[in-house]
């Protein structure tokens, strides 16, 4: 089969393309004939060795048809979502036209959308939505801060947020994307920065915040949070460095709640995939009720173009490649 390989660590030039034999059935795995997968950040970060760990085939999620599930878990030709497991972390992943998923990573995901629709809903669907409603247990009429609100999670964040009647005041860097923001549902847009708390209206009432700048912002989300108010750190797009220096004695409000996700956790057992309803997300995207359209498609020919695009900040969305 055809693959996109890591040859070593580093720019764009490590992703290089290459044949490997197909993966052989294995009890407990689904073997997966991909036919689009997701872009993330992740990758990029497994790309250049900031990560962890970095299997040769990268790629943490894709969508496909079933080729083999000696267990039966699945029937062979259905259609499946598969993400995290180990893919392109600790077993070969998703930059390939086959990959071999353990099967508490596969869900079924019955839609007639495009592929490269389908494609951009598991990871980062799955992921908004643990977060949103598992860990900040957010719900109608509450008030929630989205902050890095125009990546492709951020985004996602936001229109499951809107949808469940919460109200969003989302956050970008970039005074041209307010209005991008504001179409999705936010109800106000505010500019990211490290003093959010001291700017922002609602100060001390805010219900949640769901924080994608990172480990240099978090501290200050919490201080915005009412009592009982809670902050999920779930993305670093302001770097991987550690918290400095955290003192919660000095920085931390009393009563507020600090959670944490990543969802490498799916899969395992206080985490199973059938908790998210990566099937009903589907079908709101088929129905119009929410839009899970990428912002760009690339072939599979063109990985190198699509990292660049991430790298660039120039994504405005969730990218996917198709087969
Ligand atoms: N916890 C998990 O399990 C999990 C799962 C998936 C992704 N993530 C993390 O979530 C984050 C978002 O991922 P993604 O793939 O959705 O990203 P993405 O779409 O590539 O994000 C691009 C956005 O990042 C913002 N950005 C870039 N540099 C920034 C900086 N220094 N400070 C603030 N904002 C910055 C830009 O917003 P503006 O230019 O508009 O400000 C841009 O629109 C990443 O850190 C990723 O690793 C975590």
């Amino acid at each position: 089969m055809r693959a996109i390989v890591l040859e070593k660590f580093g720019g764009l030039d490590s992703l290089v393309y290459t044949e490997l034999p197909e993966p052989e059935p294995l009890e407990g795995h689904v073997v997966i004939e991909i036919k689009a997968f997701g872009i993330n950040h992740a990758e990029m970060h497994m790309r250049r060795g900031e990560w962890a760990e970095a299997a040769k085939v990268s790629g943490i999620e894709c969508v496909g048809i079933v080729k083999s599930c000696p267990g039966g878990e699945f029937p062979v030709g259905a259609k499946v979502a598969a993400l995290m497991g180990g893919l392109g972390r600790t077993i070969n992943g998703s930059y390939a036209q086959y990959t071999r998923a353990p099967v508490s990573n596969v869900a079924l995901i019955e839609s007639d959308l495009p592929w490269a629709e389908l494609a951009a809903i598991p990871e980062t669907y799955a992921t908004a939505w643990t977060c949103l409603f598992r860990n900040l247990e957010i719900s109608n009429g509450q008030t929630l801060v989205i902050r890095g609100a125009t990546s492709s999670f951020g985004q996602a964040a936001v229109k499951l947020a809107v949808n469940a009647g919460v109200k969003v005041i989302a956050t970008t860097r970039n005074p041209a994307r307010f209005a991008m923001l504001e179409k999705l549902g936010a109800s106000r847009v505010e500019l990211e920065g490290p003093d959010l708390s001291k700017r922002i209206g609602e100060a001390k009432q805010i219900d949640a915040v769901l924080d994608l700048v990172g480990n240099s912002t978090i501290l200050d989300s919490l201080a915005m949070l009412r009592r009982g108010g809670r902050a999920c750190l779930a993305g670093w797009l302001g770097g991987l460095a550690p918290i400095a220096d955290f003192n919660p004695l000095l920085q931390m409000s009393s009563g507020v709640h600090l959670t944490f996700f990543g969802s490498f956790m799916f899969g395992t057992p206080g985490f199973p995939l059938s908790d998210v309803p990566l099937q009903a997300i589907a079908a709101d995207v088929a129905a119009g009720r929410l839009s899970a359209k990428p912002s760009r498609v690339f072939g599979f020919d063109e990985i190198r173009e699509a990292h660049r695009v991430m790298e660039a900040n120039e994504a405005g969305g969730k990218m996917v490649v198709v087969h």
